[in-house]
């Protein structure tokens, strides 16, 4: 039995135990929520020093505040870290990396088979289309997510980015820079509203014709899913960063 400490039961820490009831080899037995939801059928800590039962994986879909003292405790502890909250900065990123070298990290701004799937299959169409074609990407999401654009758009964007010499940058915001759009640059934009799950759509827009491709999840339960097989997954890893072709055997 896999046993799994939550850290954040909102939304989605929520559907993570709830899920949990579908896998037999996994529980979550505690969870660390700076506002001690009510409600769920496992104890709730307001911090990591009063967890006082043991673990094996943490899965964290928390808030990047709660960043420095989930990654302090997972390191002190030596345990594993499911961290699929997004909004993380480039200095948190670098800590993750070196946490890395000495806990096994699953790292991935989106925990959907599918997203994997449409990062794969829009990389392959930018090699083919080549320069030809603008490159943008835009997402969709529920009127609570915090931060803009999405962390799955811009991993989307950052694996295009790297895929080809001649893209240079991401750019999020074209109202401040009122400019004509670069050749070397993929462009991210966002929608924000009601209850939509998440919605990813990269355009490959070229003279006189266009791509689209787009990955709609339509519950956020397939996230809670995947950060369940990453926990059953990451257990048994040697220290390192893994993600979803990690899991796949890719
Ligand atoms: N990787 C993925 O596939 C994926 C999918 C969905 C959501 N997310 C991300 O997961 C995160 C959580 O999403 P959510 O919808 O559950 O949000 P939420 O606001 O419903 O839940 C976050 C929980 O974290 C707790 N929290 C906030 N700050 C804290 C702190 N400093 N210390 C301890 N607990 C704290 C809150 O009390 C809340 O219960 C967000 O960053 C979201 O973007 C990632």
């Amino acid at each position: 039995m896999t046993r799994i400490l939550l850290s954040g039961c909102g939304r989605m820490g929520k559907l993570v135990a709830d899920e949990a009831a579908n896998f037999e080899n996994l529980k979550t037995v505690y969870g660390v929520d700076s506002f001690l939801p009510d409600g769920l059928p496992f104890p709730v800590v307001a911090d990591f020093e009063s967890v006082d039962v043991p673990f094996d994986v943490i899965v964290d879909y928390s808030n990047p505040a709660n960043f420095d003292s989930l990654l302090h405790f997972a390191l002190a502890q030596k345990k594993p870290l499911v961290l699929c909250t997004t909004g993380l900065n480039e200095e948190m990123r670098q800590k993750v990396f070196a946490a890395a070298k000495e806990i096994p990290i699953f790292y991935s701004a989106n925990m959907s088979l599918g997203i994997y799937v449409l990062t794969a299959v829009a990389k392959a169409a930018s090699k083919m289309l080549g320069p030809g074609f603008d490159i943008e990407v835009q997402e969709a999401h529920h009127r609570n997510k915090v931060d803009a654009p999405s962390g799955t758009a811009l991993q989307i964007a950052e694996a295009l980015l790297q895929e080809r010499d001649d893209l240079n940058t991401i750019v999020t915001d074209r109202y401040s820079s009122r400019q004509k759009r670069g050749n070397d640059e993929i462009g991210v934009s966002s929608l924000r509203g009601g209850s939509i799950p998440g919605q990813h759509t990269v355009t490959f827009a070229g003279p006189d014709e266009v791509i689209e491709l787009t990955h709609t999840a339509y519950s956020p339960r397939v996230f809670a899913t995947g950060a369940l097989r990453a926990a059953a997954f990451l257990k048994d890893q040697a220290p390192g960063i893994y993600d979803m072709s990690h899991l796949l055997g890719l």
